[in-house]
């Protein structure tokens, strides 16, 4: 159910579950992404009359009340924003959240202190998720990215009061549906970063869900050395050549396409404007490592991309952030951004560096959807269910 379905708000508490988890740096908001996104719903909801209570984490302080995590600085940012005056309350539970919330009018904005200030949130315990409850009259959730975990406020507060889903949340859902669940096909994926280890999961289910997937990055190497071929000194786990193995023959299986890079643009150290060269794949020389992948490999992507209806991206192609090395991510990025723009393909992306890759590029705008979730993105992409998600769902 969505912000359609619940009817009148106005003089009701609503308690709404957002991402504030955003960059900060000496005390100041540096990303306000996050933000600005849910911004348009929380003013909704305070001009159809709530009174606008804020939940949110702020980094991983484990039930202790660490300054470093106070969502306190997060207010300024929020009030720009939403162009409105952003209250605070200096704990999300007891007599100083109750104060604060017994404070508001109609159309006020509250933000309530770091919910992993409390144990309770992220074991989701029921007594936590009661007191969380006990200031508010609904319950939205509008925080995707965080939908993967099963705390109290963004799980528990589901079963305990009317629940929806706020407009981000809903705009997300809309977006991954049509990325992966009921694609217009051929669906290609793109999934690039350092690491397989940390993408086997997310591997596994694709080859069975697209008809085309584009291995890149640092990964890349642990499937071509899979293959027999000799990668130099470039970033490689070895010891999951048969996981790699493994993912080519179900893929194979599955009628999946996989295309990884035929030539590459290797250089003698990890560092921007390194000397390098472009070679194929199988003539990698030993002192050197794969930091990108070279331009036949990127034409191939592109005529892929050209073969598609939808494309799903996850990571960068190659060290993106080190120039000459972000050429192949680029390349890719701004061909699949151009065949959205003239209505060929639906793209979704989002994980991780997935966003500052394509910042760095200039398409973010360009893509149908992209995701300010991480590990949200990825657990989506691994075919797991969300359980903030399965709890609206479940809804009360
Ligand atoms: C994120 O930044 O991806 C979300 O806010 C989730 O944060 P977490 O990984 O600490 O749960």
């Amino acid at each position: 159910r969505t912000l359609d379905d619940a009817g009148s708000l106005t003089g009701k508490r609503v308690l709404m579950r957002v991402d504030l988890n955003v960059p900060m740096e000496n005390g100041r908001v540096t990303d306000a992404t996050r933000i600005e996104r849910v911004a348009p719903t929380i003013r909704e909801v305070a001009e159809r009359g709530a009174k606008v209570i804020l939940l949110a984490h702020f980094g991983r302080p484990k039930g202790k009340r660490e300054p470093k995590d106070s969502l306190e600085p997060v207010v300024p940012a929020l009030g720009t924003a939403l162009g409105r005056n952003v209250a605070f309350a200096p704990d999300c539970i007891g007599e100083e959240a109750a104060k604060a919330v017994a404070a508001l009018k109609d159309g006020d904005v509250l933000l309530l202190e770091n919910t992993r200030y409390h144990a309770g949130e992220e074991k989701n315990d029921s007594a936590f998720a009661d007191a969380l409850a006990a200031n508010g009259d609904v319950y939205v959730n509008e925080a995707f990215s965080a939908a993967h975990r099963a705390h109290a406020s963004t799980e528990g507060l589901a079963h305990r009061l009317p629940a929806y889903a706020g407009r981000e949340m809903q705009a997300e859902l809309d977006a991954l549906t049509k990325g992966l669940e009921s694609p217009q096909r051929p669906v290609i994926a793109l999934v690039g970063g350092a690491k397989v280890s940390s993408k086997i999961d997310l591997l596994e289910n694709l080859v069975a869900k697209v008809d085309m997937l584009v291995i890149g990055g640092g990964m890349a190497n642990t499937f071509l050395h899979a293959q027999g071929k000799a990668v130099g000194k470039s970033l490689c786990e070895k010891d999951l050549a048969e996981t790699a193995t493994r993912i080519l023959a179900a893929a194979e299986k599955a009628g999946c396409r996989i295309i990884l890079p035929v030539d590459a643009v290797a250089a003698s150290e990890f560092k921007a404007q390194a000397p390098h060269e472009t070679v194929p794949v199988d003539a990698v020389p030993e002192a050197s490592m794969i930091l990108d992948a070279g331009p036949r490999s990127v034409a191939e992507i592109n005529a892929a991309i050209d073969d598609a209806k939808t494309l799903v991206w996850n990571g960068p192609l190659g060290a993106f952030e080190l120039a000459p090395f972000d050429a192949a991510t680029v390349a890719a990025a701004k061909h699949a951004a151009a065949r959205t723009k003239d209505g060929h393909l639906v793209s979704v992306a989002g994980g991780g560096d997935t966003v500052a890759a394509l910042n760095h590029a200039g398409v973010a705008q360009a893509f149908t959807y992209v995701s300010t979730a991480g590990g949200a993105f990825l657990e989506w992409l691994e075919g797991k269910a969300l359980p903030g998600v399965e709890a609206l769902r479940a809804g009360n």
